[in-house]
Parts: C-alpha cells; structure tokens; sequence
C-alpha cells in the first residue's frame, strides 16, 4: 500500500491547476444513462473514483472512451465520451456499488429508461451509516415498486415513472440528483421541495438541461422538472472542484506563502473566504482563479458549523480543523452532516495537537506547532487534513493508506511539490 511522505516545514508559493469536481463529475457520467446519444464531458478529473464508475456503468452498457487532455480547446482534464447506445443490464452488484456510494445514483436513471433496476445498497462507510431512504421513497412517490432482497434494492415501473411533489425533510445531495435525473424522463412534472443546492447539483441540471430537459429553480432549494419523451446527447465541461480549491487554501494558510489557484472561482467557497479573511488568511480573486496567501502575520481561531450549501462544507470540516489546530487561539467546529466525520482527530492528536470532543463540536485549542509523527486516514477528507498538517507540522510524516487521496485529489503530490512542499510517494 502506498504512503506519503513528507518534510514539514515549507512555505507554499507559486500556482496550481484545479481539477473537475469529483463530485459533480460521478453525477454527470451516470446522466449518461439517460440518452441512447453520446455525452462528452470535458475537465473530468483523473481519480479512482472515476474509473470505478467508469467500470460500473461499463457493466451497464455504456460505451466510454476517452478523447484526449482537451488541452487544445483550453480544457484541462480529460475528456471522456459516454455512449449508452443500449442499456444491456439493469444490475449494479455489490461489489462494485459498495467501493464507491455514488454509483447508487444509477438506480434514479435506469427506472427511468428501462422501467426496472437492481443496484446493490451502498452500506455504511467511514463516515457514517448514509442510509438511501430518501432516495427510495422519492422513487416510490414516482411510481416505482420498491423491494428490499438480499441486500439488494429491486425496483419496477412497469407504466414508467409519473411526477410527484417530494419534500425532502433535510437536504440530501445525492437524492436531489438521483430523483433530478429520474424526473427528466417521468411523464408530467416532479417538485422537489428542500432540494440540494450544492453547486455540483446545479452543474448537473445544466448538463441535463442541454441535454434536453426542462428544470426550473437550478440552484435553488426548489426543483421543477417536467419530464420529456427523450433526451439527447451534449459536451458538457465539469466545474471547478470547490473542495480542492478549499483544500489548497487551507494547506497554504497552514504553511504560509502565496499561491495562485488557476481555473476556480470564488463564489464556490464563499462560506469559507469571509471565515479565513476575518482568520487573517488573504485570499483575493484573480482574473484566473484565486490567490491566497498568509505571509508572516499569524491568524486566529474560528467558529464554523457544516452546513448544506451555501453553508460551511462538511467536506472542508477536517482540512479547517487541520489549520485551526496551529491557530492562534481556540476554534469550536461543529459536524452536523455525518455523525462520524472526527477520525482525523486522533491522529491530529498524534501530532501533537489539542483537540478536544464534546458530542459535534471539536473544540480545537492552537498549539504553536505540530510535529511530524506516523498517521492513518480512514477517509478522503481526513487523509488529506493529515497532509495540511504535515505540511505545516516540524519534522517528517508518514501518510499511510495513501488510496483514500486517490479517489478524490488529482495528483496531489506533484501538484504540492510544484509549490515547494517536500512531499513524496513511497510505492509499496
Ligand atoms: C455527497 O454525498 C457527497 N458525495 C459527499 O462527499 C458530501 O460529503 C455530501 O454530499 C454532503 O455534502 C458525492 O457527491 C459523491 P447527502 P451524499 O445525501 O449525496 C443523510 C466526499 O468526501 N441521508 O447529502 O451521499 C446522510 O447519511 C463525499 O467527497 C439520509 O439519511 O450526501 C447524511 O447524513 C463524502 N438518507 C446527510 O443525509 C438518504 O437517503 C447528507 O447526505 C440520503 C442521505
């Protein structure tokens, strides 16, 4: 297993490249599953996460190639080509759906095309148990028979999927896509009210609104989606990756420097700038992205509570917590989207920081500076806190169970060496 090394202690400065939203790019190539006519998305981050869908939809018929880096149209990332031609199967097994929970969202699209689907429950995972009830009953409200067997979801609609009028009672991302998706091709017009408003899900409904359908209120927490005989191939480029760009400016107010974030826009973490101005962060935007620099000049802790957009993001809880555990001062962070999503502390601890846990707050008390130390990451986000903390932590860390960064950061290590960080990959 792979594990990253690195030296603490460098100040970041220069510029990076950020990458497709990995979370607006799994939505978009399960849209695939709604036409028999191409879609090309342009910008798609080169992740683990990618090609297991990749291989999952594969499974289900869709034709992927990938036509080149897109470089000479002034894209980044790569550009992949999927065909859904024909559907020929409506089953996603469990041991592809339980690697990766978004692949569950294939189960909205393929209702709607071919009338029935068997996808795998995702499970549990680190986080949190992430139940799929409210994917479920939106699909039940549309006229899906729903059984529950081995594990398994099968689901019916002999007559098609019908509109509905859904109210979600709290905001779920992924059933706001999966039900958007499902309602594009139900006959009549769905409502979902206390929809997700994340920017990814907005990034989807433009995709499937040039792919023909008719969605009123994207970006918004009330959907209206009349639903169309068919829809039709599009290009579509994913949006900029508002974690890693989030990410990026947490590693380098945690190391001090300057840096130019190229190709994201301000307005996809704007819950996090007002936070870490009033910190002391700088954080400017650029005719090309986003600056953010901290030179010299200490900055002090925060109170922040993850939120649904626009809120704080649950996905930038632990990179924060990462920062504000070298602040000046004490900081009060409060989880509410999962009910597990502390695992970094433990190892933060292990670096010497002071953190301390009351229910959903971490009360996180700045320590002048952390040390290098062996650590262990249990998911995505975590893992990469643990790098901000190494980065700005005296001496060496080890970074184990590196396959976590994979999934969700696109070169990472080459991305922070270029920025000046000693920071490497030991293969193994
Ligand atoms: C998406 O997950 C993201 N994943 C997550 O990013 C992100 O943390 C999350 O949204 C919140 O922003 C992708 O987009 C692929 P939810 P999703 O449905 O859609 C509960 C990362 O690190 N819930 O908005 O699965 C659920 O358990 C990942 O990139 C139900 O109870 O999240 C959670 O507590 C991690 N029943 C809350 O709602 C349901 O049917 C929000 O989950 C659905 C959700």
């Amino acid at each position: 297993m792979d594990r990253i090394q690195i030296r603490g202690g460098n100040r970041l400065n220069g510029e990076i490249r950020i990458s497709g939203a990995k979370n607006a790019a799994l939505p978009l190539m399960v849209a695939s599953l709604l036409t028999d006519e191409p879609l090309t998305l342009a910008s798609v981050p080169h992740l683990t996460d990618i090609s297991q869908l990749a291989e999952i939809l594969g499974g289900l018929g869709v034709e992927i190639t990938m036509e080149g880096n897109g470089h000479n149209e002034g894209e980044v990332g790569r550009v992949l080509k999927l065909h859904a031609k024909t559907i020929k199967s409506t089953e996603a097994p469990y041991e592809l759906v339980r690697k990766m929970r978004a692949s569950f969202l294939v189960i909205g699209p393929l209702i709607a095309r071919c009338h029935q689907a068997k996808v795998s429950l995702p499970g549990g995972c680190a986080i949190g148990t992430r139940p799929v009830d409210l994917h479920l009953k939106g699909l039940e409200a549309m006229g899906a028979e729903i059984e529950l067997s081995e594990g398994y979801v099968i689901a019916r609609a002999p007559k098609g999927l019908h509109g509905a009028h859904i109210l979600f009672p709290f905001v779920s991302v992924g059933a706001t896509e999966n039900l958007m998706m499902a309602a594009s091709l139900a006959k009549g017009t769905t409502v979902l009210e206390n929809a997700a408003s994340e920017p990814e899900v907005t990034d989807l409904g433009n995709c499937l609104l040039a792919m023909g359908a008719r969605i009123e209120g994207l970006g918004t927490r009330t959907l209206r989606i009349e639903g169309v005989d068919r829809l039709h191939g599009a290009r579509h480029t994913v949006l900029p990756d508002r974690i890693e760009t989030g990410t990026y400016v947490m590693a380098v107010a945690a190391t001090g420097g300057e840096v130019e974030l190229l190709g994201t826009r301000s307005d996809l973490i704007s819950s996090v700038i007002p936070l870490l101005k009033d910190a002391g962060v700088g954080i400017q935007p650029t005719n090309r992205g986003l600056r953010v620099s901290r030179n010299g000049a200490h900055y002090s802790g925060i109170e922040v509570t993850t939120e649904a957009y626009p809120g704080f993001p649950t996905d930038l809880q632990a990179q924060l917590m990462a920062l504000m555990a070298t602040a000046n001062g004490v900081s009060r962070i409060t989880e509410t989207i999962f009910e597990n999503r502390f695992m970094h502390v433990p190892e933060l601890l292990r670096m010497g920081a002071d953190i301390t846990i009351d229910h959903q707050t971490a009360t996180v008390r700045g320590v002048g500076r952390l040390r290098g130390a062996p650590v262990m990451a249990t998911d995505l986000r975590a893992s990469v806190s643990l790098i901000i903390a190494a980065l700005a932590a005296e001496g060496e860390t080890v970074v184990n169970r590196v396959y976590h960064l994979d999934r969700g950061f696109e070169r990472i290590e080459e991305k922070l060496s270029s920025l000046g960080a000693d920071i490497r990959r030991i293969k193994g």
